[in-house]
């Protein structure tokens, strides 16, 4: 379990760390583009929070998201360090770059003794995830990563089917999703570029696929990865918003791995934004006593595409139980900032912890090298 490996590591977080629940906690938001409006809006219903800063590279963005977002007596700065070093009693920030930015921007962060929030992916390579661990240790303060389907009332059904045994020793998964024509380009070209986003669906969409398998079996440690990674659909305008993008897209569209875990679990992962196929299938867990189908959904919508089937023998006779889907219609977003909050607050454990993560890029890491090699790579994960 990565949570035993890792968690070595981590200093426990003495009460006198936490901030104190007596005063607002004050947060900043570095990044203010698409994702940052979904950040601003879970701060605003926490009673206890004031987001009193804003950052980012192109000049007045920062001061137009406060006016969309009703944001007001906050402070506007150009740049990730400009605000850490300007704001010296803020608790925390959220960090909503795009994902090359993730790293430098993190580290800086917990330098200076600020807990961050960090959108996912963790970064974009295994060596980034490294030093933004050693920064977390040196620091002490919390980072959670943004995965809020973690929070999804029916994705923690998969956890808790695994938990409960039914599958027995979990050998084989498949899992991944994509989507037929879904190349992101919402608000500009930072999803599709190498300079800012580095890695494309592969880390985009890929990382919930994986985070959603490898939580449930309790992040095992990845050891190798044959890995593969293309980019025809890009290079196509009409798979783009706007046909000169074709000029800029530089990362991947689809990727695939096959990758072996700790524990003797074979993951078998495939993820596209775009595609000849409607899906590439439903996520599976092939148990010694069990198999579990998790429907692929849209991909991502952050829960299960349909109720969870469980295969399994009874009295000898092959039978499905159907998990029913829970009837829950809360908001993921909101408990992922609530939670990272609590956390900061009570100076307890990241609600979705580095340690885990760490093996999320390390996967992604290496099917990207093992794409460049044309071959399988290992994994290896210096110490923290
Ligand atoms: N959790 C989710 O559901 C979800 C959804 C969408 C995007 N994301 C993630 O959020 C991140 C941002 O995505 P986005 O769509 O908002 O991107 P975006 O390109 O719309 O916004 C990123 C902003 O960060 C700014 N920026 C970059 N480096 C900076 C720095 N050093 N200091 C200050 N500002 C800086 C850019 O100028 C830009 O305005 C990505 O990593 C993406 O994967 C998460």
């Amino acid at each position: 379990m990565a949570d035993s490996i890792l968690d070595a590591y981590k200093v426990s977080h003495s009460q006198d760390d936490a901030v104190k629940a007596d005063r607002k906690i004050k947060v900043g938001i570095i990044g203010t583009g698409w994702i940052a409006d979904a950040h601003a809006d879970s701060y605003k219903k926490c009673d206890d929070v004031e987001i009193v800063a804003l950052a980012d590279l192109v000049p007045g963005k920062a001061e137009a998201f406060a006016k969309k977002n009703g944001l007001e007596n906050v402070r506007f700065y150009p740049s990730d360090k400009a605000l850490i070093d300007a704001e010296k009693d803020i608790d925390a920030v959220s960090v909503c770059t795009y994902n090359r930015q993730h790293a430098p921007c993190t580290i800086y962060a917990l330098e200076h003794g600020v807990n961050v929030l960090l959108e996912k992916p963790m970064c974009v390579t295994l060596d980034e995830a490294v030093e933004i661990c050693r920064a977390e240790k040196k620091s002490g303060k919390i980072l959670s990563i943004g995965f809020q389907p973690r929070f999804d009332e029916n994705m923690k059904l998969v956890k808790k089917v695994v938990d409960s045994g039914v599958l027995g020793k979990v050998y084989y998964i498949q899992t991944g999703g994509g989507r037929r024509h879904g190349i992101p380009t919402p608000f500009g070209t930072s999803f599709i570029r190498d300079d800012t986003a580095g890695i494309g669906a592969l880390a985009d969409i890929g990382c919930y696929s994986i985070d959603m398998v490898m939580n449930a079996i309790g992040y095992p440690k990845p050891l190798t990865v044959t890995g593969y990674t293309s980019g025809y659909f890009g290079k196509k305008p009409d798979y783009l918003e706007k046909p000169e993008y074709v000029n800029e897209f530089s990362v991947d569209d689809f990727g695939a791995g096959f990758i072996r875990l700790e524990g003797d679990v074979i993951l078998d992962f495939r993820i596209s934004w775009a595609m000849h196929m409607d899906s590439p299938g439903d996520t599976i867990l092939l148990g010694t006593e069990g198999g579990l189908r998790i429907p692929a959904t849209d991909c991502w919508n952050g829960s299960i595409g349909g109720p969870l089937v469980v295969y399994h023998n009874v009295a000898g006779i092959p039978v499905e139980t159907v998990i029913p889907e829970v009837d829950y219609h809360g908001n993921n977003f909101d408990r992922k900032i609530r939670s990272f909050i609590d956390a900061v607050i009570t100076g307890g454990k990241a609600p979705i912890p580095s340690s885990q993560i760490i093996y999320n890029q390390a996967i992604i890491d290496g099917i990207v090298r093992s794409n460049k090699l044309g071959e399988e790579v290992k994994i290896e994960i210096p110490e923290i």
